[in-house]
């Protein structure tokens, strides 16, 4: 079997929602302080759906891949919607990530998650801070 499905290698060769959102409604950035790549995700939010989602990631394929899938997979539903990808979803809409490759998935679901807790606290929307427990630990990285 390749090492990547053929839907990590077209995303990663054709992202979607690569870019910035001028004023937009949420920002998260994440990092992995192990192999340096950084994601940040854009979000334009109208009425509590997410109109338009954009992504900047400086990292490798995978995880350019996982930010053009995940940003697919939010792009209409709503906030709360968002909050419930997890990377393992992306991966499996990926058809799959090599095991050393599923932190990459991880820095994709704490992104967005990071863009709806600053979207959160833009709008002075009370939350309960458990759904954003471990943010800081996403930026671990698993690879050896
Ligand atoms: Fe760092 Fe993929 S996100 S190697």
């Amino acid at each position: 079997m390749a090492l990547y499905s053929e839907k990590v290698m077209d995303h990663f060769k054709n992202p979607r929602n690569v870019g910035i959102i001028e004023n937009a409604d949420g920002i998260g950035e994440v990092g992995n302080p192990v192999c340096g790549d950084i994601m940040k995700i854009y979000l334009k939010i109208d009425n509590g759906i997410i109109k338009d989602v954009k992504f900047e990631t400086f990292g490798c394929g995978s995880a350019i891949a996982s930010s053009s899938m995940a940003t697919e997979m939010i792009k209409g539903k709503t906030v709360e919607e968002a909050l419930l990808l997890t990377n393992k979803a992306v991966t499996e809409a990926l058809d799959g990530l090599p095991a050393h490759k599923i932190h990459c998935s991880v820095l994709a679901e704490e992104a967005i998650k990071s863009a709806v807790k600053d979207y959160y606290d833009k709008n002075n929307v009370a939350y309960d801070n458990s759904i954003f427990k471990g943010l800081d630990n996403a930026t671990a990285c698993h690879r050896h």
